[in-house]
């Protein structure tokens, strides 16, 4: 029942210092997004570290055919779901598309998110103009992990959600953007759709954990939208996600193997990758 979600942790919350801890002793970091509190306990019994409300809520709740409509109000609603039934996991939350347009709206936006959502660190898309709001969330002591790679979000300016950093000047780039994002102060690095190898060289050279969705094995942690690894999206599995829950009894069971396999190295395999 609801009523019940927000049940006595059993185990200790994790921390932002928790998850560079976990970089630097090689304990795989894992991450799902939930959307409510009764998908946020599940997450949560089943031993994720980190719960995500993506603003993929907008394609997968909403059923818009991009993020982009995605509201702060709509994220703070489901921020602050999640947050009723977590209980040790570490909540993160997106910045939908132009509220972190300029570093005074982000710190608006991100005080929304933690104090009326109860985000502990906020998350954001892109480097070049937004390397000057992790700044400022950084400076006032908000945590922020940063998302390269396929940034959603651009979708429209990248043409569809393709595979990025597939060339040597693409690469370099965004190995340059991943060290400047860290500079700036971010505390966590999402990458999504990166080819592997390039994913390993950035994990290799940054001090703060990457967090990997169609980036490979080699990063720090994984991600994936719960509904993907439920195989209840609509649609075509994207490559990078596998449906857990094919073959087992619960959706508690399902993400159990999802964790299992994240911290033994078993997911993604080679056909998760780029
Ligand atoms: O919005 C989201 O769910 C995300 C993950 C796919 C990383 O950004």
């Amino acid at each position: 029942m609801y009523a019940n979600a927000r049940s006595a942790p059993t185990r200790s919350a994790i921390s932002v210092p928790h998850l560079h801890e976990m970089k630097s002793k090689g304990d795989k970091i894992v991450a799902l997004t939930a959307y409510d509190a009764s998908f946020a306990a599940q997450c949560d019994a089943a031993g994720v570290d980190v719960v995500l409300v993506g603003d993929s809520l907008g394609m997968v709740v909403q059923g818009h055919a991009s993020t982009l409509p995605v509201s702060v109000d709509d994220m703070v609603y489901h921020t602050a779901a999640v947050a009723h039934g977590l209980g040790s996991a570490l909540l993160v939350a997106d910045l939908p598309f132009m509220s972190f347009r300029d570093a005074a709206t982000a710190l608006h936006s991100s005080g929304r998110l933690m104090a009326e959502g109860g985000a502990a660190m906020v998350k954001l898309e892109g480097a070049d103009w937004v390397l000057d709001v992790i700044q400022a969330l950084a400076r006032h002591d908000i945590p922020v992990c940063a998302h390269l790679g396929l940034t959603p979000q651009s979708v429209h300016k990248l043409g569809g959600y393709r595979v990025q950093g597939k060339t040597k000047v693409a690469a370099e780039q965004l190995l340059a953007d991943a060290k400047a994002v860290v500079q700036a102060g971010a505390d966590l690095l999402v990458l999504e759709c990166v080819p592997a190898a390039l994913a390993k060289r950035i994990g290799a050279e940054i001090s703060i954990p990457t967090i990997g969705i169609g980036a490979g094995v080699d990063c720090d942690g994984q991600v994936l939208v719960i509904y993907d690894m439920l195989g209840i999206t609509p649609g075509k599995r994207p490559r990078f996600s596998k449906d857990f829950l094919a073959g087992r009894g619960s959706v508690v069971e399902a993400i159990r193997a999802y964790v299992d396999a994240v911290r033994s190295g078993a997911f993604p395999a080679a056909e998760h990758a780029f």
